[in-house]
């Protein structure tokens, strides 16, 4: 039985201060100079447009080819590397990411990257990781306010209320969250390995916060008792059992692959239930006719580019926050080095302790 903490029933949580961010006064981002689309442009990105053709209208093209252009340009020309996870759109997954993966392949590239700056195309705690690994170079996220409903579910506080009311039991914490958060954990994990992380804990009961619905999928896979906490992806808990099961009444020979931080009942209707890049390599090896990703919408347009022979199914949420990354802000970042990512350093000291336990664990 998961047991789950609900810190809104907590005394004085009324009171309590959620870690959502300042609001940044809204400006628009300047306008930096892109190349025109020339007929000589459009020769020499024919390539890449040859490749995502399936995915980008040939409209959108002339608008996003000059900004692929630069932004390639300039990274060489700024030592820049960019890191982009699988929620990107095409033209960005496709077109200028050096590194693209989910969030426990980033965090263990951000370790390996040679550039001095890390340009971090996905959500502020992805870039939070790679600026703790990378506590010397400079990590910018195109927009800072691109976040996370689960990192915004919890606080360091909360974390350390949880401890007071199981004192002793190891906390696991999703990468999904705050440095701040990490400060107060034992170790971290991503979707990919929660359970060898959880198991590896060698306790009969472990914390695996915040995200309630990984951990009660989790849960189905242990033994060991897991404590979990009110969180969820404000993406992945809106898909229902209904509509899956809708889809494959519909069309029986469909695959369902889903994300486990959909709610337990919609993985049960699934065939396979992974990361986002084990979903990718799931269709990769299997090949299936037709395949519905139970996730963000951008994941089956980047996928759908190396498997032509796939039929994708489309029924997805969007992710607004991974949304805020856009070319023109991508450039925008390189020409500014902002939104630059800092950590107060007494924080950062003890978030990386865990990240680097995972990852030590993944070796
Ligand atoms: P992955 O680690 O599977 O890429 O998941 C990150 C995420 O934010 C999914 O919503
Ligand atoms: Fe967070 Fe969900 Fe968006 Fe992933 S999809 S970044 S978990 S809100």
């Amino acid at each position: 039985m998961t047991i789950v903490y609900d810190a809104r029933e907590q005394d004085g949580a009324a009171k309590r201060v959620k870690p959502v961010k300042a609001k940044k006064p809204t400006v628009k981002t300047p306008d930096f100079e892109v190349p025109e689309y020339t007929p000589g442009l459009a020769k020499e990105m024919a390539p890449l447009y040859a490749r995502v053709s399936k995915v980008i209208p040939s409209v959108e093209w002339p608008f996003f080819a000059p900004y692929i252009y630069e932004i390639n340009r300039l990274k060489k020309q700024k030592n820049a590397v960019i890191l982009a996870h699988n929620y990107m759109t095409p033209e960005i997954f496709h077109g200028v990411a050096d590194i693209a993966g989910d969030s426990l392949q980033l965090a263990i590239e951000a370790t390996k990257v040679e550039e001095q700056v890390i340009v971090q195309c996905g959500v502020h705690f992805m870039a939070e990781t790679s600026k703790l690994l990378n506590p010397g170079k400079t990590v910018i996220i195109p927009d800072e306010m691109a976040g996370c409903s689960l990192a915004s579910s919890i606080t360091g506080a909360d974390v350390r209320a949880m401890r007071e009311a199981y004192p002793g039991v190891p906390v696991v914490t999703y990468v999904n969250t705050s440095a701040e958060v990490k400060a107060e954990t034992d170790i971290c994990c991503t979707s990919s390995n929660a359970l060898k992380v959880v198991e590896s804990m060698n306790a009969p009961r472990v914390m695996c916060i915040p995200d309630e619905y990984l951990a009660r999928n989790i849960q189905k896979q242990t033994d060991v008792e897991i404590i979990t906490y009110k969180g969820s992806c404000e993406v992945h808990e809106r898909f229902t059992p209904e509509e899956l099961r809708e889809y494959r009444e519909n069309d029986p020979g469909i695959k369902i692959i889903a994300h486990p931080e959909c709610p337990p009942d919609v993985l049960d209707e699934a065939d396979f239930s992974g990361s986002t890049s084990a979903m990718i390599n799931w269709v990769k090896d299997n090949q299936p006719s037709k395949v519905m990703m139970v996730t963000e919408c951008s994941m089956s347009d980047n996928v759908a580019v190396e498997n032509p022979n796939v039929d994708f199914i489309r029924p997805c949420n969007l992710c607004p926050h991974m949304k805020r990354i856009t070319l023109p802000k991508i450039l925008a970042s390189l020409h500014t080095m902002q939104d630059e990512v800092t950590i107060d350093p007494a924080i950062a000291e003890r978030a990386r302790l865990p990240i680097e336990r995972m990852i030590a664990l993944n070796n």
